[in-house]
């Protein structure tokens, strides 16, 4: 039974989307001179990565990517937001550029335009240059202004074409999963590495914002940040303080530098580790930003847990809550508060929804056919809660499915499903899911209702109008 969502509500303009990243999705790891990422090597590590996956071949996507637009046009999508590989541009990390890897995104992107879709390019989606990690990685300051000159060259490329663009995606993960607690590329365990690359993140992040203006003068630059709502266990003062440091550490020491805020005093106490500060650094992260991306999955529950790695939080597991594959916990709630709160707290001015999806362990059916069921109630529940967002004043500009494909979903492998479309690995079939069925359903009966059925036109830059290029700063 489809559930009803208040379509109306949003803009007639809306962007609808899809995501993907490059590691994710590629393969071809080694061709047209691209360099091995930390993800190449920590895919290698022995127990990393369940059943020992790699992103070697991943879905192919290098190869078939013609195929790959056609079905998002099939789909009626008016948005693809992908990310470009670092190691298939500079393979060096710095130094000389690789027309190959370039070349790659350009014909992508002339697709992508051809078929009516605008490209949202993100520039960092976890896949940093080995060579760079070899020489200090993100908690070394040179790699943010490696970060920059890399992006300069994307945007020199690319920048006439595409007009949506993203620094950097989930540097939480990239800083707290991936240098405090190992789990994803690095693999490093250590708070003042972690804390150190948190800051060179952001640093990178305001570098880069300023490389891709200079290069692509009319780029509408953000951020992706994956946030949650947390919440106390108990009523405890315990758990109360547990929350407000877990808060801290997933959502204000993201938000707060990027609006130049600083970063947040309770966590710098929490963490007591110095940041490698210098001055202007903390004006260079707070660029003005033309939209801010939301990434939003769960929510979290937390308690005291003073023994525990910084924040001293522990997440736990409710029963009785519906959950995904993944084991998260299903609330959509949580998406329309975090829109709300960078509305009210943060001031935005552009948000996107810039992933949003579901894993199940999808069966497939007599003739291919996967009828995802519960994928088809997550999304409708969260396109809903998007739409209430957008009624009590949201200033939400898109939705970006993920994912448009099956894909490495990286320490979990291939046995985690998050597409609208089933790839078979073993032939690489791509078949559209029930899931997908219903997002382009919902695209086109939004259209019907905005008057917009006829195919949009990509948004290119230099059409910016005024409310989009605000900066989503609050006033001081
Ligand atoms: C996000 C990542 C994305 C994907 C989803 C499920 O944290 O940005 O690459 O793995 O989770």
């Amino acid at each position: 039974m489809t559930q009803p969502i208040d379509l109306a509500a949003l803009p007639g303009d809306f962007t609808w989307g899809v995501a993907t990243s490059a590691y994710q999705i590629e393969g071809a790891v080694a061709e047209d001179g691209r360099s091995p990422s930390i993800w190449d090597t920590f895919s290698r590590t022995p127990g990393a990565i369940d059943h020992g996956d790699t992103g070697d071949v991943a879905c192919d996507h290098y190869h078939r990517w013609p195929g790959d637009v056609a079905l998002m046009k099939e789909l009626g999508v008016t948005s693809y937001r992908f990310s470009v590989a670092w190691p298939r541009i500079v393979p060096g990390g710095d130094g000389a550029v690789n027309r190959r890897g370039l070349d790659f995104y350009s014909r992508l992107v002339d697709a992508l335009l051809d078929a009516g879709i605008a490209p949202n390019v993100t520039l960092y989606h976890w896949d940093l240059p080995q060579t760079l990690q070899d020489r200090g990685g993100w908690p070394a300051r040179d790699t943010a202004a490696h970060f920059a000159a890399y992006a300069s060259v994307v945007a020199g490329a690319l920048g006439d074409r595409v007009g949506q663009w993203a620094t950097l995606n989930e540097p939480l993960c990239s800083a707290w999963i991936g240098h405090l607690e190992g789990r994803m590329a690095p693999g490093i365990t250590d708070l003042a590495a972690a804390v150190r690359a948190s800051y060179h993140l952001l640093l990178g992040h305001g570098l880069a914002a300023q490389a891709v203006r200079a290069a692509a003068p009319g780029a509408r630059v953000g951020i992706v940040n994956n946030l949650s709502t947390v919440e106390p266990a108990t009523a405890s003062d315990a758990d109360l303080a547990a929350a407000r440091r877990m808060d801290g550490h997933t959502n204000r020491w993201w938000l707060d530098p990027v609006h130049g805020r600083g970063f947040p005093a309770d966590m710098l106490e929490t963490y007591g580790v110095d940041l490698p500060e210098r001055p202007g650094d903390l004006a260079t992260i707070a660029q003005p930003l033309d939209w801010l991306g939301l990434n939003y999955y769960f929510p979290a529950v937390v308690a005291d847990d003073p023994a525990g790695p910084p924040p001293h939080a522990r997440q736990i597991r409710r029963p009785d809550v519906p959950r995904t594959g993944m084991d998260w916990e299903v609330d959509a709630g949580g998406l329309e508060e975090l829109l709300m709160r960078l509305t009210r707290e943060y001031g935005a001015r552009t948000i996107h929804v810039t992933e949003n999806g579901s894993a199940y362990p999808d069966t497939v059916g007599p003739g291919g056919a996967v009828d995802d069921a519960e994928r088809v109630r997550y999304l409708e529940e969260h396109l809903a809660a998007c739409a209430r967002a957008v009624r009590r004043g949201a200033p939400l500009a898109g939705y970006y499915a993920w994912s448009l494909l099956d894909n490495f979903e990286w320490a979990y492998g291939y046995d985690k499903r998050f597409g609208l479309v089933h790839v078979d690995y073993a032939t690489q079939r791509r078949t559209v899911k029930s899931s997908g069925r219903r997002y382009a359903d919902l695209i086109r009966d939004h259209g019907l209702l905005t008057g917009g059925a006829v195919p949009r036109r990509p948004h290119l830059p230099g059409t910016t109008t005024r409310a989009t290029c605000e900066p989503s700063h609050p006033a001081p």
